[in-house]
C-alpha cells in the first residue's frame, strides 16, 4: 500500500478539446485528454500517474484478454450552470468497484487513490465536461490482469486506470424491448451481480438476436426458470404497476445499479410504495392487459431513466402508454437532472464537488 500518494502529472501538448463538436458525440468515441494508470505488482500499489490519453502495449499472453480478469464502473460528472463540476455519487461506485474486485479474485484499490485519482483527472479535465441537458462527461474506471502468462490462475499483476468521454443522450427514443427465454445474463451464484467485462461480452450474441427482430434490449429472465425479470440490457428494470414501484430484488445475478438505488430513494421521498422482489413476466404482461402496467423503464448510468415503449413475448407486442407528464419516471428524470446541474438541492448528499 502506499504511505503517502503523489499523483504525477504529464500534460498533453497536443489538446484535443478546442476540436471537440460537443453537439455531435456519439457514446463512447471521444475521448478527453489525459488518463490516469495506477499499477499493482509485488503486492502493491504503485504510484498513480496522469498522461496523454492513448494506446499502450499489451503482452499477446496477458491473462485478462485469455481469462477474463478485467472489471469496470461507470459513473459521470456534470456542470451547473455556474461552471463547477461535481460528481455523482463516487464513494458508491467505488465501494461497487471492490466489490466486482473481490468476486473477481483481483486486489481490492485503495479509497485514496480511486478519489484522488478520479478529482485530479477530472480538475485536469475539466474543459471536457459538457453543459447541455442529458450531457455528461462519462468516466470509465477500469482494472485488468496484467501477467503474461497463459495458466489459469488469478494475476499477480494490474492496472487500474480512468479514461473519460463526453457524451449526450444514450437512447433518443423510447425502447422496444423483448423478453429472453433461452440465454441468459447471469445465473445466481455466477458472476452477475460484478461489473465484469465477461458479462457484457457474453450478452452481446442474444442481443444481436433480439436486434434482428426489431427490438433494441431485451428484458433478461432468471436462468432456472426464465419466468423472474432480472434486468433489462444493460440496466435495472423498474415498473410502475397501480402506483406502486417495483424492481427486482438485488441478487448474485443483477447489478446493484447506483441509478437504481437513487430512483428506489426518489420514490420513498415522495411516498410511493416501492416493492424490491421478484417480479414475472406474467405478472407485467398482466398489468399492461388490465391497464394498471403505468410505465416501464431501465435504469443506469449512460442511460439514466430510459422509457420502455413496446414488450415483445412469446412472438407478441404488448404496447405501453407513452407516459405523461406527472408520470414517476419523467419527475425523476427531471428531479435528478436538477440536483446535478446543482438546481435542487441536494438533500441526500449525492454530489462531490471537483
Ligand atoms: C453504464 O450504464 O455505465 C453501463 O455500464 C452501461 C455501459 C456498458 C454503456
Amino acid at each position: 500500500m502506499l504511505d503517502t500518494l503523489t499523483i504525477t502529472t504529464q500534460r498533453t501538448d497536443a489538446p484535443r478539446l478546442p476540436g471537440i463538436n460537443f453537439a455531435q458525440l456519439e457514446f463512447g468515441k471521444t475521448f478527453a485528454d489525459h488518463m490516469l494508470v495506477v499499477d499493482y505488482h509485488d503486492g502493491q500499489w504503485q504510484e498513480p500517474h496522469i498522461v496523454p490519453y492513448g494506446n499502450m502495449s499489451v503482452s499477446p499472453a496477458n491473462s485478462a484478454i485469455h481469462y477474463g480478469q478485467s472489471i469496470f464502473e461507470g459513473m459521470k460528472a456534470y456542470k451547473s450552470h455556474d461552471g463547477a463540476v461535481a460528481l455523482f455519487r463516487p464513494l458508491d461506485n467505488f465501494h461497487r468497484f471492490n466489490a466486482s474486485a473481490r468476486r473477481m479474485c483481483m486486489p481490492e484499490l485503495p479509497e485514496e487513490v480511486f478519489m484522488q485519482g478520479l478529482l485530479q483527472l477530472i480538475r485536469l479535465d475539466s474543459g471536457w465536461v459538457p453543459t447541455d441537458a442529458g450531457s455528461a462527461l462519462y468516466i470509465r474506471p477500469f482494472m485488468f490482469a496484467t501477467d503474461a502468462m497463459l495458466g489459469v490462475r488469478p494475476s499477480e499483476s494490474y492496472r487500474f486506470m480512468i479514461i473519460t468521454c463526453p457524451v449526450g443522450l444514450y437512447y433518443v427514443k423510447p425502447l422496444r424491448v423483448r423478453f429472453e427465454e433461452t440465454y441468459v445474463r447471469s445465473a445466481e451464484g455466477g458472476a452477475g451481480a460484478a461489473k465484469n467485462a465477461g458479462n457484457y461480452g457474453a450478452a452481446m450474441y442474444p442481443t444481436k438476436l433480439g436486434q434482428q427482430e426489431g427490438y433494441n434490449q431485451l428484458i433478461w429472465t432468471d436462468a432456472s426458470e426464465h419466468k423472474y425479470v432480472e434486468e433489462s440490457g444493460t440496466m435495472n428494470a423498474i415498473f410502475i404497476i397501480d402506483g406502486r414501484l417495483i424492481t427486482p430484488a438485488l441478487s448474485s445475478s443483477i447489478l446493484d445499479g447506483i441509478t437504481r438505488r437513487s430512483v428506489l430513494q426518489l420514490a420513498r421521498d415522495w411516498d410511493m410504495p416501492v416493492e424490491e422482489r421478484k417480479v414475472s413476466a406474467i405478472e407485467v404482461l398482466e398489468a399492461q392487459r388490465n391497464g394498471t402496467l403505468q410505465e416501464a423503464f431501465g435504469v443506469g448510468t449512460a442511460a439514466t431513466i430510459a422509457t420502455i415503449a413496446v414488450i415483445g413475448y412469446q412472438g407478441q407486442d404488448y404496447e405501453l402508454p407513452t407516459p405523461p407528464a406527472d408520470a414517476f419516471s419523467r419527475r425523476a428524470t427531471a428531479a435528478l437532472a436538477a440536483i446535478r446541474s446543482g438546481e435542487a438541492p441536494d438533500s441526500h448528499g449525492w454530489m462531490v464537488p471537483v
